[in-house]
């Protein structure tokens, strides 16, 4: 009986103690996860940082005064321009430092449209918008707003046929196809015509 007894104030005790330093080493390292983005705040702020909700939100151009019309103008060509609210800006960087080979497409740009661009797209990112970057995994980086979780929960229940396999679509990236009023950044349900399927009534 005593022995059970020592025990249990043993594991009671364990529990405290090591409750106690796993608080003490998440004190740590926040504390030094803090210091570490307080010392290059400034310089490289379109920087990777990260990702995922817990360390959000990472420092982006607040001040920038960069507004959508370059950025519709020079991306809403191929395809809708997509709200910049859908990808993290970290996302973003990556979408604009590699638009030589964009998809498949050569998308490229001068340096000052694409410094603008970035700087309007960043200012609006999923990384001001918790809500879209609840979807993202710590540690990506996603580039195509189609893949992300949120996306494909929506659209499960659209059949390829009329989406791949239906001339007017083509994919998924086509969000205009669909959705009659993506390019005004509108995607309610009921703003939803597939070509060739009607109205979305589900
Ligand atoms: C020359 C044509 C062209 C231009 C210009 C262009 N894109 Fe694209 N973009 C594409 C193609 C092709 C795809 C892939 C579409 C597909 O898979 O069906 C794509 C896909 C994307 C996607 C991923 C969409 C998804 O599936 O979620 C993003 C984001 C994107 N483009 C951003 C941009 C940005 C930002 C610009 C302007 C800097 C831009 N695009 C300009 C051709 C273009
Ligand atoms: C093939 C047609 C089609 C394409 C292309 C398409 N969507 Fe959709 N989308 C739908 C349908 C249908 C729904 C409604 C799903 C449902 O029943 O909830 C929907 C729902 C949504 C919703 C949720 C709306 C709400 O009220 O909950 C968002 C946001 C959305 N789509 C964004 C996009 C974006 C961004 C793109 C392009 C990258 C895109 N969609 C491309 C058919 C499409």
């Amino acid at each position: 009986m005593k022995a059970i007894l020592t025990f249990m104030r043993f594991s009671a005790g364990s529990l405290l103690l090591g409750g106690a330093l796993t608080l003490g080493l998440y004190g740590l390292t926040t504390a030094s996860n803090q210091s570490w983005a307080d010392e290059d705040d400034d310089d490289d702020r379109y920087e990777y940082r990260g990702s995922g909700y817990a360390r959000e939100p990472i420092p982006s151009p607040g001040t920038s005064n960069a507004d959508a019309s370059l950025y519709k103008q020079e991306c809403g060509s191929c395809h809708v321009a997509y709200p910049a609210k859908f990808l993290p800006s970290y996302s973003w960087l990556q979408i604009m430092n590699t638009l030589d080979d964009h998809y498949g497409d050569d998308a490229s740009l001068d340096d000052a449209s694409r410094a603008e661009i970035l700087a309007y797209l960043s200012a609006h990112s999923a990384s001001q918008h918790s809500r879209y970057l609840r979807s993202v995994s710590y540690g990506e980086t996603p580039t195509r707003i189609t893949e992300l979780p949120w996306f494909q929960r929506k659209h499960d229940e659209v059949p390829r046929r009329l989406v791949q396999d239906n001339p007017e679509v083509g994919s998924f990236s086509q969000c205009d196809a669909c959705h009659q009023r993506a390019a005004e950044g509108q995607f309610d349900e009921d703003t939803v015509v597939i070509p060739g399927a009607g109205r979305w009534d589900d």
